[in-house]
């Protein structure tokens, strides 16, 4: 069956890397089913982030969320939270270029705060995201160019 999961092309990665990275999404097999271009508000950024609140980094991950628009994506495809996940690869640029060297934070990320992509981590809190950033939609709507 079908899953969905958020994808977000963080700051970072957006000005330089928009191209390269919706190409690899669309040429894996992804659906986009929804997107939107945002500033994130200081306060959308900590909700989001919320199970991050008491990290050393998080108000340096608020801060840089913030900075510039960020590109959000409903990406649909079976098994979809965790494909987005691997295709992704690990948090940390340098760990992903020893681990996962065709990864997109392999290739597009410079650290591991400016790491240039997110992805839900599991079901549940593809469902939360999703919720939170596009509200309640069809989830059947798919969009054939963006
Ligand atoms: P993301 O997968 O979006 O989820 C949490 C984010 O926090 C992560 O990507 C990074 O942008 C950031 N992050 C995680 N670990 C660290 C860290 N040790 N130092 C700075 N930023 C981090």
């Amino acid at each position: 069956p079908k899953q969905q999961t958020l994808a977000v092309i963080k700051p970072d990665a957006l000005e330089e890397h928009r191209e390269s990275i919706l190409k690899e999404i669309r040429d894996r097999g992804f659906s986009v089913s929804q997107l939107k271009e945002t500033v994130l508000s200081r306060q959308m950024a900590e909700e989001f982030y919320k199970q991050h609140r008491e990290k050393p980094f998080f108000s340096q991950l608020v801060e840089f969320m913030c900075r510039g628009p960020c590109l959000i994506l409903i990406l649909t495809k079976e098994n979809a939270v965790e494909e987005w996940r691997a295709m992704m690869g690990p948090s940390d640029p340098d760990h992903a270029k020893a681990t996962s060297p065709n990864s997109i934070r392999a290739r597009f990320a410079s650290d591991i705060l400016h790491n240039s992509v997110h992805g839900s981590s599991n079901e549940q809190h593809a469902e939360e995201n999703i919720r939170f950033i596009f509200g309640d939609i069809s989830s059947d709507a798919e969009l054939t160019s963006d």
